[in-house]
């Protein structure tokens, strides 16, 4: 059991990459099937976490000008403390380091980072599937994050199948432009039609690395396009999600430190990390987990 007292703790809500994305249909209600790898960053957003006897969900810090009532922790944790009728509440301070509207997940790994730290501090004991159907209803990337292991995933997001591409360094660049999920997805440019790969595919469409959505996000951010120009003069850089964030995978450090040198100079931020095949939310409860255990 994990050693998770009352005191102020922190937990990761990684960023995520998709190593390709494919749009492969549309769904009558105006939702995109897609299929794409997801990994995680060692980078993203820390969330510090404490359970309250009373059942108020008190949050701080996190995304400026955005309304409680539309934050996603927030609702994660009222939606949590709705299903299971649990009589507890929560202090939560978001150290928020992911930009919002940049493709790498922010929002759903806070969401997921809140529903699997309370289930455990609350002691609900609710399964992977449960909570991965709870995440579903906050947004479509919030299960993977849920999952936290590297993945196929098709649909929505929520079928998901674990892999494991190459991990290692990595060079992202975030611009100081910011991207619409719904309004990429809306834009005449967006292609619908490919067809769709079976799993054993994955490892190619890696390799090819095609972003469906990036005509689209960089029509409806016109200076996205002339970011991705100047970064592709200095590495292999590829959008992640809709946008507005690009990055590229480095064979080592030292490779890292000179794409990150050569795209210093390009109008927005230089982040250097590493891409991992667990998330590291995980790495951190079973790292809780092994030193309760000892
Ligand atoms: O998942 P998220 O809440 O970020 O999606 C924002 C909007 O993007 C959705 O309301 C929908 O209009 C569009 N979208 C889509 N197909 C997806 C994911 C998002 O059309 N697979």
């Amino acid at each position: 059991m994990l050693d998770l007292s009352r005191d102020r703790r922190r937990y990761p809500a990684p960023a995520k990459i998709n190593r390709f994305l494919h749009v492969t249909g549309r769904d009558a209600d105006g939702y995109h099937a897609l299929q794409t790898v997801f990994q995680f960053l060692e980078w993203g957003d820390v969330l510090d976490i404490r359970v309250r006897d009373d059942r108020r969900i008190q949050l701080d810090g996190g995304v400026s000008g955005l309304a409680t009532q539309d934050n996603l922790v927030w609702r994660a944790a009222m939606l949590l403390q709705e299903y299971s009728g649990r009589a507890a509440g929560a202090e939560i301070r978001v150290h928020k380091q992911i930009p919002p509207g940049s493709g790498l997940g922010g929002g759903s790994s806070d969401a997921a980072t809140t529903l699997v730290v309370l289930n455990h501090l609350w002691e609900l004991g609710l399964g992977m599937d449960e909570l991965c159907g709870l995440g579903l209803r906050l947004g479509a990337d919030v299960p993977v994050f849920i999952h936290g292991r590297a993945c196929f995933a098709e649909g929505r997001g929520e079928k998901m199948r674990d892999v494991a591409p190459d991990e290692g360094a990595v060079c992202v660049f975030l611009p100081d432009a910011h991207s619409s999920t719904a309004a990429v997805f809306a834009r005449p440019e967006m292609k619908r039609d490919r067809a769709p790969i079976p799993l054993e595919g994955w490892p190619q469409a890696v390799q090819d690395a095609h972003n469906d959505c990036e005509a689209a996000a960089e029509a409806e951010t016109p200076e996205l396009g002339k970011i991705a120009a100047q970064l592709r003069s200095a590495a292999a850089f590829h959008m992640s999600g809709t946008g507005a964030a690009y990055f590229a995978l480095a064979p080592d450090r030292e490779k890292l430190r000179t794409i990150a040198g050569l795209v210093g100079a390009v109008p927005g931020r230089v982040v250097t990390s590493s891409v991992t095949n667990l998330s590291p939310l995980y790495m951190k409860l079973c790292a809780a987990s092994s030193a309760a255990g000892s």
